[in-house]
C-alpha cells in the first residue's frame, strides 16, 4: 500500500483541508498515520471499520480474511465525536499543528474497550501500559481511508528512516534473497546480538529495525538507543550484511499479538524471516516467556508471508565461555550472566556498568552517559 498524497497534489490537498474539521491526534495516532501512509501496515488502507476491528479483536483477521492482530482505529472523545459525521472529510493534525493527513470518516463506533483489552492484551488491568493507553484514548473509534502527507520533520532519526519500498530496493541492490528482521525497543545487548548473528549465519542479511515511536516512560529513550545502535554496528557487525533502519511506530506492549503484527510489518518491509525471542513485546509478567512464539501456531507461515525464527532465552555462560541458550548449554543458572531490564536500568542509574558479558562496553558507555545526566 502507498497511501501518500502524490507530490503534485499536495498543495491543493493541503489548501482544501484548511476549511475542514480538524482533529488533533495524539502521538500514537500520528505514528499510525505515517505507518499507514508508507504501507508498513499493508493491507490496511486506513483506520479500521467496526467489522474489521471486531474481526481482528476476535480472530486476528480482517474481514477480508487477511491476518492482522492488533486494532488500528482512530479514537476520539465523545466531545470531539459530536462534530464529526459519517462521510465527512476531516484533517488529521499533529500536536505541533501541522496537518499530516486527510481522512474520510466512513465508520464511527463505540468499542468495548475492556473486551479489546482482554482479547488483545490478555488483561483488563490498567497497570498494563498498553491497556491503560486503550482506556485513556477516546471512547469513540473512527474508521476510514487516509491520504497522508510526507513527514517533513527532520530529527536524529531522519537519516535512518526508509519506507518499505526503499528497504525492499536496498535488499535487492545488495542481492539479498533472505533477510531476517529484528524488532527491539531496547539497546542491543549481547543476547540480542547473539540471536541476530545466529540467524544471520543462515540468511543473506539482517534488517536491524528498532522501534523509535512512542514507548513507555522508563524504556531507554530512542535517541540514546540510536547512539548505542551506531556504536555496536560500527564495532561488531559486518557492514555489508546489515541494513539499519528505524521503525517509527508506537509500542503496544501486547506481547504475542504484537509479535504477529511486528512480523507482518517486517514482511511488508521485505523481510523473509523475523526473530521472536523470549517475551517478545512483553511487559511485566503479563505474558509467558514463550507465548509470543506459541501464537504463531495459529498461522500457516506461507499465508503469513514471513517465517518466524524462534529463540530461547539467551545468556552468557561462564563455563561455556560464550553466549548460549538452554538448548545449547548444559550448565546451571549459577554459571549464567542474566540481568533483567529493570535490574540493568537500576545499575545504570547507580553508575554501575553492566558487565561485558551482558552488554558491549561501547553500548554501556552510551547508556552510562545518559543515566549519569539523569541522576
Ligand atoms: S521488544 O520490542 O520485543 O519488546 P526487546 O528489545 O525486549 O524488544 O527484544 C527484542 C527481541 O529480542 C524480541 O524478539 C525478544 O524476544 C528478543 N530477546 C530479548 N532478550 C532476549 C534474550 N535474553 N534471549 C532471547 N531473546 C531475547
Amino acid at each position: 500500500m502507498n497511501l501518500m498524497v502524490a507530490p503534485e497534489a499536495v498543495a491543493d490537498k493541503r489548501a482544501s483541508l484548511n476549511a475542514k474539521k480538524q482533529v488533533v491526534l495524539d502521538e500514537v495516532a500520528v505514528s499510525d498515520v505515517y505507518q499507514l501512509g508508507i504501507g508498513a501496515f499493508s493491507p490496511l488502507t486506513g483506520f479500521m471499520s467496526e467489522r474489521d476491528y471486531l474481526s481482528v479483536v476476535e480472530s486476528m483477521r480482517l474481514e477480508s480474511g487477511s491476518i492482522w492482530s492488533i486494532p488500528v482505529a482512530l479514537p476520539v472523545s465523545e466531545e470531539q465525536a459530536k462534530d464529526i459525521h459519517l462521510d465527512d472529510e476531516i484533517a488529521l493534525v499533529r500536536p505541533d499543528g501541522v496537518i499530516c493527513a486527510a481522512m474520510r470518516v466512513e465508520h464511527m463506533y463505540r468499542p468495548n474497550l475492556e473486551h479489546e483489552a482482554e482479547m488483545v492484551y490478555r488483561t483488563k488491568e490498567d497497570a498494563h501500559p498498553g491497556v491503560r493507553r486503550v482506556y485513556e484514548r477516546g471512547s469513540v473509534y473512527l474508521g476510514g481511508s487516509v491520504q497522508v502527507f510526507a513527514d517533513e520533520r527532520i530529527d536524529e532519526f531522519s537519516n535512518h528512516f526508509y519506507t518499505p519500498q526503499q528497504v525492499r530496493a536496498a535488499f535487492a541492490e545488495r542481492g539479498w534473497k533472505t533477510i531476517v528482521g529484528f524488532q527491539t525497543r531496547n539497546p542491543v545487548h549481547r543476547a540480542h546480538e547473539y540471536i541476530q548473528k545466529v540467524a544471520l549465519e543462515t540468511v543473506d542479511g539482517l534488517y536491524l529495525n528498532p522501534l523509535v515511536g512512542p514507548t513507555k516512560a522508563d524504556d531507554v529513550p530512542a535517541d540514546v538507543r540510536l547512539r548505542a545502535y551506531k556504536a555496536i554496528l560500527e564495532h561488531y557487525y559486518p557492514q555489508n550484511r546489515v541494513f539499519f533502519g528505524v521503525y517509527k511506530a508506537a509500542m503496544r506492549y501486547a506481547g504475542p499479538r504484537e509479535a504477529v503484527m511486528h512480523a507482518l510489518v517486517r514482511r511488508n518491509f521485505g523481510c523473509t524471516h523475523f526473530i521472536v525471542g523470549r517475551d517478545h513485546a512483553g511487559v511485566g509478567n503479563y505474558y509467558g516467556t514463550y507465548d509470543a512464539q506459541r501464537i504463531f501456531d495459529h498461522f500457516d507461515f506461507a499465508e503469513l508471508g514471513i517465517t518466524p525464527l524462534f529463540f530461547e532465552h539467551s545468556f552468557y555462560c561462564k563455563r561455556c565461555g560464550g553466549m548460549a541458550t538452554p538448548k545449547t548449554c548444559p550448565h546451571g543458572d549459577e554459571d549464567h550472566v542474566i540481568l533483567s531490564g529493570t535490574k540493568v536500568r537500576q545499575m545504570l542509574r547507580e553508575g554501575i556498568a553492566p558487565p561485558p558479558e551482558f552488554s558491549r562496553p561501547e553500548v554501556v558507555k552510551v547508556l552510562m552517559e545518559y543515566y549519569s545526566k539523569q541522576a
